[in-house]
């Protein structure tokens, strides 16, 4: 596969920052990860570079995603979506911490190393390592080329283009986007129903108008961003597919403006971080209309009777939160793809108001490319 980007990728083209560039990008990003990989006739879709034939996918007990950062985040993501769709156990683990742990590498297991720049020592070293092992490892990368793409067996690209600010948006999602696909695949090699296939395929093509729709809201979430500003800390909080988003969305806002944020799955407040609350420590909470709507408005009903303040980002509006960004429902499996959007904003537009240095945090690298 090559994709040439033209010079023309690399111009903040009217923008003020690459980052309000790339977050503006995410409807044609995957737009271009879904081209010419979804197969209507069979419900599936088609990833050219997997080099997994469907005898071999059959045989997967175990998925382990390995990545740092942003990219690790999109594999937790990831993990959940091959855990529901393709119904193999799964999950993603930081590459650093993976292959200092002395890991009993498994040959029933497939390994997803994922990376923006393809170039991150500790995810390489991790690959290496696997591969030393005879283990099986795919690479789900944005860089064509890069170290990680040609060290691993097979994998996806995730077309996200250039990505040139160091807070990662646009690739996130396309990681993530890259992962449905990948989970679509295995299940629809296993026991995903033709239904459920096609069920995630229109949910799939509904994206990029979806993520538009996300964009149109900016200024309302400009708004949010000034209102929320002086924070010292922010907590975030979401449950099961919610809890990655809030992680990420956390990491966002503490690289870009350098709030201090806390995520936690939201069943855990009660356990230790509810002690934290209070008027001066707002919440944003990832609330989906899913199967766990109660529980999360359950947790918004602590958080208030404690006085403290909450940003939903849900698919209705939420009594119990001060301000509300609704979101554009898919199918559930997909939703943490578009619930994470606008809190790129949001972590975008306070650093903003902060006056920090957008594209480039203090103390940050593109790529880490050393221990
Ligand atoms: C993203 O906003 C970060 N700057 C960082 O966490 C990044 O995702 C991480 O360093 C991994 O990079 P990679 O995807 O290029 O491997």
């Amino acid at each position: 596969e090559t994709v040439e980007y033209a010079a023309e990728s690399y111009d903040l083209g009217g923008h003020d920052t690459y980052m309000h560039k790339e977050i503006s990008e995410q409807a044609d990003a995957v737009d271009r990860a879904l081209r010419g990989r979804i197969d209507d006739r069979f419900s599936t879709v088609h990833l050219g570079g997997l080099n997994l034939d469907a005898r071999e996918a059959r045989t997967i007990r175990r998925v382990k995603i390995l990545g740092c950062g942003t990219s690790y985040h999109a594999g937790q993501i990831g993990a959940q979506m091959i855990e529901e769709l393709a119904r193999i156990p799964s999950d993603a683990e930081p590459a650093s911490e993976f292959r200092y742990r002395d890991p009993v590498v498994d040959p029933d297991t497939l390994y997803v190393a994922v990376s923006q720049s393809g170039e991150t020592y500790d995810v390489l070293a991790a690959v290496q390592e696997l591969k030393r092992k005879g283990a099986r490892v795919l690479g789900l990368v944005n860089v064509v080329g890069s170290a990680i793409a040609r060290e691993t067996d097979g994998g996806i690209y995730v077309h996200a283009g250039p990505e040139v600010c160091v807070v990662s948006t646009k690739c996130f999602t396309n990681m993530v986007v890259s992962f449905a696909l990948l989970a679509l695949h295995l299940g629809r090699i296993r026991d995903l129903s033709v239904a459920d296939g096609k069920r995630i395929i229109e949910g799939l093509r509904k994206l990029p108008g979806q993520i538009d729709e996300i964009l149109k809201g900016e200024e309302e979430i400009k708004k949010l961003s000034a209102a929320y500003a002086d924070a010292k800390s922010m907590m975030f909080i979401g449950r099961v597919r919610g809890y990655p988003v809030a992680r990420e969305a956390s990491l966002k806002l503490k690289e870009v403006s350098y709030i201090h944020a806390e995520a936690y799955p939201a069943s855990e407040l009660k356990h230790g971080p509810l002690a934290l609350i209070e008027p001066a420590m707002p919440t944003v909470a990832i609330v989906p209309d899913d199967d766990l709507l109660e529980k999360n408005r359950a947790a918004l009903e602590e958080i208030k009777a404690r006085s403290g303040r909450i940003l939903a980002v849900a698919h209705q509006d939420q009594e119990k939160a001060d301000d509300t960004i609704i979101v554009p429902k898919n199918e559930p499996e997909l939703d943490p793809i578009l619930m994470g959007i606008p809190l790129q904003l949001l972590a975008y537009h306070t650093a903003l108001a902060l006056g920090r240095d957008i594209d480039k945090p203090r103390n940050l690298a593109k790529s880490v490319t050393v221990e």
